[in-house]
């Protein structure tokens, strides 16, 4: 079936609802299948707040990358970094500083395939396939120590996968081994699905957390506590493990809807 479509890479099954193509349809990307829009359309409409919270995830990123570059952030490893699409995080990191390095490490070969077409002739930003369960082989990657310098700063961006790692795959200790890699000053960004707050909510979006046990990645949900403890050893910057919403709201912008499902932090290597 994949041989209609040229960009897709071999071997890709599009048979199979798959987390990268989801969120790019539920973005307004193009780069997805009937069934991938037939799964978000069956998520929309379990829990209306879905499209809401993606857009609100993908604020969040590029808030979170300005912020850091306003720090003197210059390198960024960007782990499941999603097919690009609007605020790609090379553009927010590259607008603040035209020297800004972005690694994109994703495991899907489509996300990785449009990013390479994106990034080509941009020498300071690029991207190889990777799994974010085995660290080493991204950190030890040579195209990643070719293009980071880990005696500087990097911020590792972790946002809207780790709800992908199941507790038997032990986040944890991916986190602590990415963190041992970076010097002091070096900053982990992660957004992740969090529990909604009212019954109602909390009903629909147990709905869509049984369709994606459907699909190669079913979503884990974790509450304030346990990201806490995924963070470990880094100091969490102010206003701490909130909704995405409430994460440095751009002062210009109108007051968003609260998104509780969306729970973001942003943590400082001591
Ligand atoms: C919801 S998208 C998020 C994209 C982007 N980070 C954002 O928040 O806008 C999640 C991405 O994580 C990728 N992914 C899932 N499991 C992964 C893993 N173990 N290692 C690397 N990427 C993974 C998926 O392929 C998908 O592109």
């Amino acid at each position: 079936m994949a041989e209609k479509y040229g960009w897709v890479p071999e071997g890709v099954d599009i048979t199979v609802p798959d987390a990268s193509r989801v969120y790019d349809y539920a973005l307004g990307g193009v780069h997805n299948f009937a069934v991938d829009r037939d799964f978000w359309h069956r998520a929309e409409a379990a829990f209306p707040g879905a499209g809401l919270a993606a857009r609100t995830n993908r604020a969040f990123l590029g808030r979170a990358v300005r912020w850091l570059a306003e720090r003197g952030v210059r390198q960024f490893l960007d782990i499941g970094s999603g097919i690009p699409t609007l605020g790609n995080v090379h553009e927010a990191a590259q607008d603040a500083n035209p020297d800004a390095r972005v690694m994109y490490v994703d495991i899907d070969p489509i996300a990785v395939q449009q990013s390479r077409s994106l990034l080509a002739g941009n020498p300071y930003a690029q991207v190889i396939e990777g799994d974010l369960r085995d660290p080493e082989s991204i950190l030890y990657h040579p195209d990643v120590l070719g293009l980071l310098d880990f005696s500087e700063p990097v911020a590792v961006l972790t946002v809207a996968v780790l709800h992908f790692i199941p507790d038997s795959a032990d986040p944890a200790g991916i986190l602590k081994r990415l963190g041992d890699a970076l010097v002091s000053g070096s900053y982990l960004v992660m957004s992740h699905a969090g529990p909604e707050v009212t019954p109602e909510a909390r009903a629909n979006q147990e709905r869509v957390r049984k369709l994606y046990e459907r699909t190669p990645t079913p979503v884990i949900i974790r509450d304030p506590a346990e990201l806490t403890a995924l963070i470990g050893d880094f100091e969490i910057v102010e206003p701490g493990v909130v909704s995405a919403t409430y994460w440095h709201p751009d002062p210009d912008e109108e007051e968003a809807t609260p998104v509780p499902a969306a729970l973001v932090a942003v943590a400082r290597k001591r």
